[in-house]
């Protein structure tokens, strides 16, 4: 086969995969989820119907919904023996590190060619999706010395995860806010994790191998992590009136500093995720009370806006995420593993879809190294 020469860094906007599952239209703003816009499963679906949508292609019935709620229920729990690997792990261990290895611990436990059973390989991605929450929450509590708290089938996904997390059930605004930010994180089409998660899945490697692989790529900085980034960045700020943010957010964009929650790679608007988070963070804030850094985001977004609105630089959905977890109670260092919580869905979706149609991964490369060069002997050397 004929090898193109042309290197693109990153692959930036070379297709690598036909997908059905996530659509985005940066230019306007736009994200869906097989075919249903943001906005509207964001308002209307519990997270466990937008698994269904994202892993099955279609919204479930009343039906298929119970029963699918049903089997996530019962495969909420992590066996003991298999959490007791969090016990060997010093406690500052990364909650990410953590992640990895709970999942990597639970392949060990269930076994089945997945490539020949389409059945079995969508239990496995109910199951993974399931358990996630169980693990972050396991680990957190182990690293404060705690015992870890059993899920509770009464509760949904997200409030259950909340209820593991503190071992206390949460405010319903905070429970309704969280299913809503696992909704918004749970796909976003061919990005590094998700990608990582299809090339290990092209190789017919087990699914718990996928979502480690894919856990490891959402860990760096430039994936997950962004929100974490914003709420130190806000902190920094020393004068919060508007001449004092415009002050500070000129003198970075002078030096060329990065601000974080800014710009896309996608989106040329704001993101259409920030959108809802800000939404939601007013009517968590009128519940639980307000938080003045909330305050300073917002005239961060409209001195930004006046400044490089222009360039196609918006909020992006790490803008207002941490400071709406950081009021859920969730500890900073657990942002990026409630991204995988959700995002566990999506890369599991993807997994399904490669396999239907599946061929390994192998791109070339472009050759800048030296060729046949004559071999000196150790001495000689
Ligand atoms: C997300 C991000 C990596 C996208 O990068 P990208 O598409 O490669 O965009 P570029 O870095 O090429 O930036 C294009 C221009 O916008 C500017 N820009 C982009 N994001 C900016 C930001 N957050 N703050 C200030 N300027 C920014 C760049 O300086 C560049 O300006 P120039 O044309 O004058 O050189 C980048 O916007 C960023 O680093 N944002 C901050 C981190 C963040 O919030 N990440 C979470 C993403 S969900």
């Amino acid at each position: 086969m004929a090898q193109s020469s042309t290197l693109v860094p990153g692959l930036a906007g070379i297709p690598c995969a036909k997908s059905a599952i996530g659509f985005i239209d940066g230019s306007v703003g736009k994200l869906q989820y097989r075919g249903y816009p943001i906005e509207v499963l964001a308002e209307e679906c519990a997270f466990e119907e937008v698994v269904f949508l994202l892993q099955r292609g279609e919204l479930p019935s009343a039906t298929e919904l119970e029963e699918f709620r049903a089997e996530m229920i019962r495969e909420r729990e992590v066996s003991f023996r298999a959490l007791d690997v969090f016990e060997r792990l010093p406690e500052r261990t990364h909650p990410m590190t953590a992640l990895t290895i709970g999942v990597s611990t639970l392949g060990g436990y269930h076994e089945g060619d997945h490539v020949e059973d389409l059945e079995l390989r969508r239990g496995i991605a109910l199951r993974l999706v399931a358990k996630v929450p169980t693990l972050v929450a396991a680990w957190h509590r182990i690293r404060q010395g705690k015992r870890p708290v059993s899920p509770r089938a009464d509760l949904g996904h997200a409030e259950n995860f909340l209820y593991m997390l503190e071992g206390e059930r949460p405010d319903p605004m905070a429970a309704h806010v969280a299913e809503v930010a696992l909704v918004l994180h749970a796909e976003h089409s061919m990005n590094a994790s998700t990608f990582a998660a299809r090339v290990t899945g092209s190789t017919l490697a087990d699914p718990y191998a996928v979502v480690s692989s894919a856990i490891g790529a959402l860990s760096g900085r430039l994936h997950g992590g962004a929100n974490e980034r914003v709420l130190a960045m806000l902190r920094t700020i020393p004068d919060r009136s508007p001449e004092g943010v415009r002050r500070w957010a000129e003198d970075r964009l002078a030096r060329r500093d990065k601000i974080m929650g800014f710009g896309h790679r996608v989106y040329k608007v704001k993101d259409p995720r920030a959108n809802i988070l800000q939404g939601l963070a007013s009517g968590l804030f009128a519940k639980l009370g307000r938080t003045p850094i909330y305050d300073l985001a917002v005239e961060l977004e409209g001195q930004m806006e006046k400044l490089v609105g222009h360039k196609g630089i918006y909020p992006n959905v790490d803008f207002y995420s941490g400071i709406v977890y950081e009021k859920l109670g969730i500890p900073v260092d657990l942002f990026t593993p409630v991204f995988a919580v959700s995002r566990v869905s999506g890369w599991l979706a993807h997994l399904l879809e490669q396999l239907e149609d599946n061929r390994i991964f192998r791109p070339s490369q472009v050759w800048v190294g030296e060729s046949d060069r004559a071999f000196v002997a150790l001495a000689d050397r």
